[in-house]
């Protein structure tokens, strides 16, 4: 692939951003840059030379931090601005500086400014040397695929100047970076007060004869064109204004496409040709990478938003798993087997991580095992979706390799991930067509195949009542099968304790047996803690909505543990058993569940009797 210059336009654009711990003078430095290169009128000016007297804190000088931060105060008023960008210029390049606040939510905020900036200027303060924080800065821009970092050693006035100072943190950081796999690093000594190597090379340290920051940023090559890949158009929009025309919108990700051009759509491998190209300016022979169109082809192909309409001798791949990396970037920690969506392009599906392979110790780089990821980590992982996605890896194309992962309770954004490849071992397993199908199975057994999902604290009566539902039913010759948590913990699920990861596991199978159940025609009950919203509501969305009945067998806490049938409350009060439901482990009672049975102080032969009721009404029996 040719070396090509940043960007598009004129005379260029280059995207970085700056990320640093809080102290080392991200606002100074980006203040700086933007005096020098005159985008400071003179009102602001004046302004700039009355506040560093006043409120700077940089002696006699002028504080170029004021600069920047005058969207402190609104960040002070709770006002949330996660990445501010700011825009300058000079003769040779036009530049968006993306400035993510290093607080806690750093992992979010650089994510988001990293994902689409050529260069990282990571800044070290002289004196400290290189910070936990540089590393995992160092860590997370290089995840998201930006290979060029500036290490912008900052402060050197307050070392003296001191070479020596700037090639142990060079050194130092070279180490570090070997293990970070391709970034190409410029270290520059630095004093963004003083403006030593800003934009004018720095008097004072005769030593360094590398660029300064300016000129790195105005003269630096980025070796990624996405012109030269394939093409992609993940279609965003079916334009259908009459019958006589059908064009798919969207913006053209990677590569050039023109009238003619021989397609396949992902995920269905559908083919065809183009046969008109639209752009805002009309009609176009062909189009390049950061066009938006809407082309029309030669063939009724079936094409949805979040296809992806893709060269036919290079097709997208698609696929329903993936190995990817994943930033967590929600408080509560990540619990794999949890049902998320994930959000890739304008495609959007079920997904879980079925395997997290390691954690990144953002310290040395290295790999470690672990269960879950916690707030700000990343992990490698393995994901499972409930339906093939067109992607490419984000190597490649961080359009279509990137997605983020939404919690489906909340509709927060908990994760992003970088996709490293698909995995192919869902490839070869078909679905295997039967003749005899749910209805037939439960024709002959004359019923409607349903889960009677029960749920509650341990000691509430779940499984005494499914226990005499059951005994009804069978005396009225249903075919039924009942699943008790302890039960089923004895055989299917004896590998799993009582930590949330686990009951999140714990019910995923159990929710895959009772469908199995329902695809034989029984009416199933399940008699589980099933202490999760999210899982209740993924065990309900694998059936038809009429087939999932959700019992809250409501008994407050103080009864289920004053009735204390096997002893376990005692324990847990007295620390013997730990994660205890009730005691030290959540329990989200349903918000609308179908059936509620406030069980405290009636008889289980009542309650048997009214989700008896429950389902003549609703035909079942
Ligand atoms: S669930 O939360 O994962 O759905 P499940 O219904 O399978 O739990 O198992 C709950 C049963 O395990 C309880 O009725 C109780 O007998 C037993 N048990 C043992 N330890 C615990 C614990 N820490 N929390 C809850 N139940 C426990």
């Amino acid at each position: 692939m040719a070396e090509v210059q940043a960007g598009t336009g004129d005379k260029g654009l280059l995207r970085f951003l700056t990320c640093g711990s809080v102290d080392d003078g991200k606002s100074t430095l980006i203040g700086h840059l933007l005096y020098d290169c005159n985008e400071v009128s003179e009102d602001g000016l004046s302004l700039l030379e009355t506040q560093s007297k006043t409120v700077g804190r940089a002696g006699e000088a002028l504080d170029y931090s004021l600069l920047v931060d005058g969207l402190l105060a609104e960040r002070e008023q709770g006002i949330t601005i996660d990445v501010a960008y700011r825009y300058f210029s000079t003769p040779r390049r036009k530049f968006i500086v993306a400035d993510t606040p290093g607080h806690e939510q750093y992992t979010r905020n650089m994510a988001t400014g990293a994902s689409n900036s050529d260069v990282a200027v990571l800044l070290v303060d002289a004196r400290k040397g290189l910070a936990i924080q540089t590393k995992r800065h160092s860590k997370i821009v290089s995840l998201m695929g930006i290979r060029h970092l500036v290490l912008a050693v900052n402060k050197m006035d307050l070392v003296d100047y001191d070479q020596q100072v700037f090639l142990d943190i060079e050194r130092d950081y070279a180490e570090f970076a070997q293990k970070l796999g391709t970034s190409i690093i410029q270290a520059i000594p630095l004093s963004a007060l003083a403006g030593d190597n800003i934009s004018a090379p720095s008097p004072t340290m005769p030593w360094y004869d590398g660029p300064t920051l300016l000129s790195y940023l105005e003269t630096v090559t980025i070796r990624d064109d996405p012109q030269n890949k394939a093409f992609r158009l993940p279609v965003q929009l079916v334009n259908r204004p009459n019958l006589n025309f059908r064009g798919f919108s969207g913006c053209l990700s990677a590569g050039n496409m023109a009238v003619g051009d021989k397609v396949r759509v992902g995920p269905s491998g559908e083919l065809s040709a183009i046969a008109s190209i639209l752009t805002p300016d009309g009609e176009a022979e062909c189009a390049s990478s950061g066009d938006a169109v809407t082309v029309t082809l030669q063939d009724e192909v079936d094409i949805s938003r979040g296809n992806v309409i893709a060269a036919a001798d290079d097709p997208v791949p698609v696929s329903d798993q993936f190995a990817a990396h994943i930033i967590w970037m929600h408080q509560k920690p990540l619990l794999p087997g949890r049902q998320l969506q994930l959000r890739l392009g304008a495609q959007s599906v079920n997904a879980s991580i079925t395997e997290l392979k390691y954690v990144i110790n953002y310290e040395d780089n290295s790999h470690i095992a672990g269960k879950t990821l916690n707030f700000n980590e990343t992990g490698y992982c393995n994901l499972a979706l409930d339906q093939v996605v067109a992607f490419d890896t984000f190597e490649n194309n961080s359009d279509m390799g990137g997605f983020i992962l939404v919690d489906k309770l909340t509709n927060e954004t908990v994760g992003a991930g970088m996709i490293a490849f698909g995995l192919r071992r869902a490839d070869n397993v078909h679905w295997q067509a039967m003749d005899v199908d749910k209805q037939s199975r439960a024709a002959i057994k004359n019923q409607k195949p349903c889960i009677l999902w029960f749920t509650g604290l341990s000691g509430s009566g779940k499984s005494t009542v499914a226990n005499l539902l059951e005994k009804k039913l069978l005396a009225r010759g249903s075919h039924t099968y009942l699943l008790d948590g302890d039960n089923v913990r004895h055989g299917l699920n004896h590998d799993l304790g009582f930590t949330d990861e686990d009951r999140v596991e714990n019910i995923r199978r159990v929710s895959e047996v009772s469908k199995l159940m329902v695809d034989a025609g029984l009416i199933v009950m399940v008699s589980f803690i099933s202490p999760f919203r999210s899982e209740r509501r993924m065990a309900r969305q694998m059936v038809e909505t009429h087939e999932f009945i959700e019992v809250f067998v409501d008994t407050p806490l103080e009864i289920c543990e004053a009735r204390d049938v096997k002893g376990l409350y005692k324990k847990a009060r007295a620390g013997e058993i730990k994660n205890f439901t009730g005691i030290d482990s959540p329990y989200e009672p349903p918000e609308e569940a179908d059936i509620h049975l406030h069980a405290g102080d009636r008889s289980p032969e009542e309650l048997a009797e009214e989700v008896f009721a429950v389902l003549e009404e609703q035909n079942i029996v």
